[in-house]
C-alpha cells in the first residue's frame, strides 16, 4: 500500500483593487502595449492599505476547506509559501492557524520566493507519505506590492498581490501513475544567482524590508531552460512522459517564459492554465491561484495529470506532478 497526497480541495482570494496596465503610463516611461507584449500582464491586483499576506491567506484558506468539505478543526498542519509576511515573527502561517480558529496542529512558513508553493508542497507531501499528518492546508499568499520599487519600471509593473490554497489529504493509492495525487517532486537552487532577483534589505542586515532588483533579461534566459529541466525530471521521476500531462500550470511570471517552457515540453498553450493576463506575477501565490482559478474554468478536472513548475529568487526552482 502507498500513501499519497491528494487534492481535496482549493480556493483563492484575490484583493478588490484592480490595476490596469494603463495607470503606469501616468507616473512611469512606459505603456500598456509595452507591457502587454513583452510580458502578457494586463492588469493585477493590489492589496488595500492594512490588508495583509495573513488576511489573504486566511480568505484563500477557507475557500479551500468549503470546497474540500473539511473543517479546520480536522487540519493537522498548515504551510504557508510567502516572502512577504505581515510580521518577521511569527510565522503567516500560525496567524492564518489563529483566523481558522485552530488551537491543534502546527503550523510554519516556508520561503523559496516565487517557486515557494512547490516547495510547500514538497514538504506537506512528504509529512503525508511518511505518516506524520493526515490532512495539511498549503498556502501561497503574497503582498508583493510592499517591496516595489514604483520608481522602477522594470520590475514595478510586473507583480501582483493574492493568495491560493490547497487542502491534501492521505489517501491510499496503488503506488503506479493511476494514483491521484502527488507522483513526484523535483526541487532545486543555486545561490550563485543571487543578484539576479533579490531584495535589498531585511532583518540582519538593513533592519527595512527593502525593495525588489531584478536583472530581467539574465533572468528570463534562467528561466526556460531550467523550468523546462525541472519539470521532464518530475515528469520522469513520476514514470511518465510529457505525452502524458494533460496540464501544465506555471509560475505566471511572464507569457513569453510560460510559451517557450511548453514549447520545449512539446505543449501547445490550448493545454496551459494561463492567469497572468489578470493577475502579474504574485510569486508564492501564483501557482495555487492558478490551480484555483483553472478548476473553476473547468480546465483541471478530477483525474487530470498537471505538471506545475516555478522558479525564482535564489534561484530555487521545481516543480511537481499531481494527478488531480
Ligand atoms: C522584465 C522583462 C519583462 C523585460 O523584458 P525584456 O524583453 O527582457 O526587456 P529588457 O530588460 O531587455 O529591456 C528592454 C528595454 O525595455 C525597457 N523597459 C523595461 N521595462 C519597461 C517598461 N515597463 N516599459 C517600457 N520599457 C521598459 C528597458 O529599459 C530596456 O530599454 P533600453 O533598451 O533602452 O535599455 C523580462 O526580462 C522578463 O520577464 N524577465 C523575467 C522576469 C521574471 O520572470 N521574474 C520573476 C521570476 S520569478
Amino acid at each position: 500500500m502507498t500513501i499519497r497526497a491528494v487534492v481535496t480541495g482549493v480556493g483563492h482570494y484575490l484583493p478588490a483593487r484592480v490595476v490596469e496596465n494603463a495607470e503606469f503610463e501616468k507616473t512611469l516611461d512606459t505603456s500598456d502595449e509595452w507591457i502587454r507584449t513583452r510580458t502578457g500582464i494586463e492588469r493585477r491586483h493590489f492589496a488595500e492599505e492594512g490588508e495583509t499576506t495573513s488576511m489573504m491567506g486566511t480568505a484563500a484558506a477557507k475557500a479551500a476547506l468549503a470546497d474540500a468539505g473539511v473543517d479546520a478543526s480536522e487540519i493537522d498542519a498548515v504551510i504557508v509559501a510567502t516572502s512577504t509576511p505581515d510580521l518577521t515573527f511569527p510565522s503567516v502561517a500560525t496567524m492564518i492557524q489563529k483566523e481558522l480558529g485552530m488551537s491543534c496542529g502546527f503550523a510554519f512558513d516556508v520561503q523559496a520566493v516565487c517557486a515557494g508553493f512547490i516547495y510547500a508542497l514538497s514538504n506537506a507531501n512528504a509529512q503525508i507519505v511518511s505518516g506524520q499528518v493526515k490532512k495539511v492546508l498549503v498556502i501561497g499568499a503574497e503582498t508583493f506590492s510592499r517591496i516595489m520599487d514604483w520608481t522602477d519600471r522594470s520590475t514595478c509593473v510586473l507583480f501582483g498581490d493574492g493568495a491560493g490554497a490547497l487542502v491534501l489529504e492521505a489517501q491510499e493509492g496503488k503506488g503506479t501513475p493511476e494514483d491521484r495525487g502527488i507522483l513526484s517532486v523535483d526541487l532545486n537552487s543555486d545561490g550563485n544567482y543571487k543578484d539576479m532577483l533579490y531584495v535589498d534589505g531585511g532583518v540582519s542586515t538593513t533592519g527595512t524590508a527593502g525593495k525588489l532588483r531584478m536583472q530581467g533579461n539574465a533572468l528570463f534566459r534562467q528561466a526556460v531552460q531550467k523550468l523546462a529541466s525541472t519539470a521532464e525530471t518530475a515528469i520522469g521521476k513520476a514514470g511518465l512522459t510529457t505525452q502524458d500531462i494533460d496540464w501544465i500550470v506555471p509560475h505566471q511570471a511572464n507569457i513569453r517564459i510560460i510559451e517557450g517552457t511548453a514549447k520545449r515540453l512539446g505543449h501547445a498553450m490550448d493545454q496551459v492554465v494561463v492567469t497572468v493576463q489578470d493577475h502579474g506575477n504574485t510569486s508564492a501565490a501564483s501557482i495555487p491561484l492558478a490551480m484555483s482559478v483553472g478548476k473553476e474554468r473547468g480546465q483541471i478536472k478530477t483525474g487530470d495529470i498537471c505538471v506545475a513548475e516555478a522558479i525564482g529568487g535564489g534561484l530555487a526552482w521545481g516543480a511537481i506532478v499531481i494527478r488531480w
